[in-house]
């Protein structure tokens, strides 16, 4: 596992959010729906859909290794006090579940936990409109730094940041 990460902000007060709104009106004419998990309802159901996703997505981040057991998730990304199911933005098709930006509520910033795209729906721009629906949630909790950090080799979450105007930070 590396010991570099690269490290990246976003101040959604330079946002540009007329150009990046333009990948959520293209998700919704692709026939992708955008909601939240407080939307879709926090039940256990769906806490284990999203496990499963996240599990599969998370299988392409370089050196990721074996994935958490859904206790172990659980316990890092459901019982902690910066969970907020409204900060879970799931993308579906029809029924099926396609894609997840999870971000959590912490002092001074919202962090990205998690951005993952099933495989066949990559390269449509779904990740940059979950991540732009997404930054509602900041705006609800009065915050505008949003960080996330990525393996130095994971080229297409790194391009997709910096797409959106994330810069290197400590
Ligand atoms: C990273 C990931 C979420 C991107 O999802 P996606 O929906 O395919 O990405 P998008 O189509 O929205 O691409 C958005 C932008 O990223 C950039 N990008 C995408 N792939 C890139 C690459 N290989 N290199 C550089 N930039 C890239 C482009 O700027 C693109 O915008 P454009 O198409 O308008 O030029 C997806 O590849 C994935 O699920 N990977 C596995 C999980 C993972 O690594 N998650 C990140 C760790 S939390």
């Amino acid at each position: 596992m590396t010991d570099h990460w690269v490290r990246l902000e976003l101040d959604t007060t330079t946002f540009d959010a007329e150009r990046f709104g333009a990948y959520v009106t293209r998700c919704r004419d692709q026939g992708i729906r955008l909601t939240t998990l407080a939307e879709l309802g926090d039940t256990p159901e769906h806490r284990r859909a999203l496990y499963e996703l996240n599990k599969e997505c998370s299988a392409d981040i370089p050196e990721r290794g074996e994935f958490f057991t859904y206790e172990e998730f659980c316990a890092r990304r459901f019982d902690v006090p910066s969970y907020d199911p409204r900060g879970v933005v799931i993308a579906l098709d029809g029924e099926e579940w396609i894609g997840l930006a999870a971000t959590s509520r912490h002092t001074g910033f919202v962090f990205n936990e998690m951005t993952g795209v099933r495989a066949p729906y990559r390269g449509r721009g779904i990740s940059i409109a979950m991540k732009t629906f997404g930054m509602d949630f900041a705006r609800l909790c009065g915050l505008h730094r949003i960080r996330t950090f990525h393996h130095p080799a994971n080229a297409s979450a790194i391009g997709m940041n910096r797409t959106m105007g994330f810069v290197d930070t400590e």
